[in-house]
């Protein structure tokens, strides 16, 4: 079953709007307050749209989180029947410390077709469909990845770029880079902006890679499928509670390693608003009583991939 195209643009107003209400906090130094405004406007919006919602992907549990937490019920309760994974702030801090890249975003696919991803960290790659899609494996050493990677792109080892976030726990991973002279882009955090670099020729990004949020691998790896690039992701459990709260659900599997297809099967929708101008997309700018907004937006079953500009009015 796809979504129906309708989505395209009401999921976009959704995280336009959301942009919109957390940028007057942009600078202010409160993640919180930027989080709380953008968390407020996405769930009353999302309310508004006649569809049977579920959120797989939140702000975290109903005891951590009072809205759009894992499990929450969306919309008018009438119609398709929809997952969706949100981040209101992806990039906290950008948006409290007005530094490039904090973005709206949320990703839907038909009930059941998105990985119900927990709350813990996972080790990533992703890269683009111009790599041999078995080339690159999470169980292969990165050495091995990495001279897979220059053999299928026909490049040199030091003309590769890596991306990752800059990491105490990626220091093995840089070191390696450094030794082969691969260049690195190490990120000071937003991995689902620095995974959707592979997309982006322009960006030179081979390769993304490393330990992030599980929730930000599944929503990146939505929009990645638009971009017909590649995906792997296995979740790390630090504890018994992570590990029961995986179970409860429904990870039986705690070693399984995630193709992109295990995490979105089927149609997808992706819709990424810039808060703070980025690599991905221009941040919010206000002119008078209005905030204009950028959004990648991504529709799988269309082959759809575009950039919108929206008007919002401040209220
Ligand atoms: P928030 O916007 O929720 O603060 O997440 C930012 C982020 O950089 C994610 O993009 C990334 O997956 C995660 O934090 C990395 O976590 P950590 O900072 O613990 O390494």
């Amino acid at each position: 079953m796809n979504l129906n195209p309708d989505f395209v643009n009401l999921f976009s107003e959704i995280t336009s709007k959301a942009a919109a209400a957390s940028f007057p906090f942009v600078g202010l130094q409160n993640k919180n307050k930027a989080d709380e405004a953008a968390v407020n406007i996405m769930r009353n919006e999302l309310n508004q749209l006649d569809f049977k919602g579920r959120i797989v992907i939140g702000e975290g549990e109903l005891d951590k989180a009072p809205m759009l937490y894992i499990g929450e019920k969306v919309g008018k309760g009438i119609g398709e029947e929809i997952d969706l994974a949100v981040d209101p702030i992806e990039g906290t801090n950008f948006v409290a410390n007005n530094l490039p890249g904090g973005i709206s975003v949320l990703a839907a696919a038909p009930k059941n077709c998105l990985l119900n991803a927990p709350e813990t960290y996972m080790h990533k790659i992703a890269f683009s469909g111009d790599v041999e899609q078995r080339a690159l494996d999470l169980d292969f050493s990165h050495e091995k990845n990495f001279k897979n990677l220059a053999d299928s792109l026909n490049k040199n080892l030091e003309d590769l770029t890596i991306c990752l976030l800059d990491r105490p726990r990626h220091k093995e991973i840089i070191d390696l880079a450094n030794k082969h002279k691969i260049k690195t882009k190490l990120i000071s955090d937003g991995d689902v902006a620095g995974a959707l670099l592979v997309t982006n020729k322009n960006s030179k990004v081979d390769l993304f890679l490393g330990i992030g949020g599980g929730p930000e691998g599944v929503i990146a790896a939505s929009a990645l499928d638009c971009f017909n690039c590649n995906f792997q992701g296995k979740f790390i459990f630090s504890s018994e509670q992570d590990k029961s709260r995986a179970v409860k659900m429904g990870i039986a599997d705690l070693e399984k390693k995630y193709d992109l297809r295990d995490i979105v099967k089927g149609d997808s929708i992706f819709s990424a608003t810039g808060i703070t101008s980025g690599d991905l997309v221009h941040g919010v700018k206000k002119i008078n009583n209005e905030f204009i907004t950028q959004t990648l937006i991504t529709h799988k079953s269309q082959n759809l991939i575009k950039k919108i500009e929206k008007t919002i009015k401040s209220k």
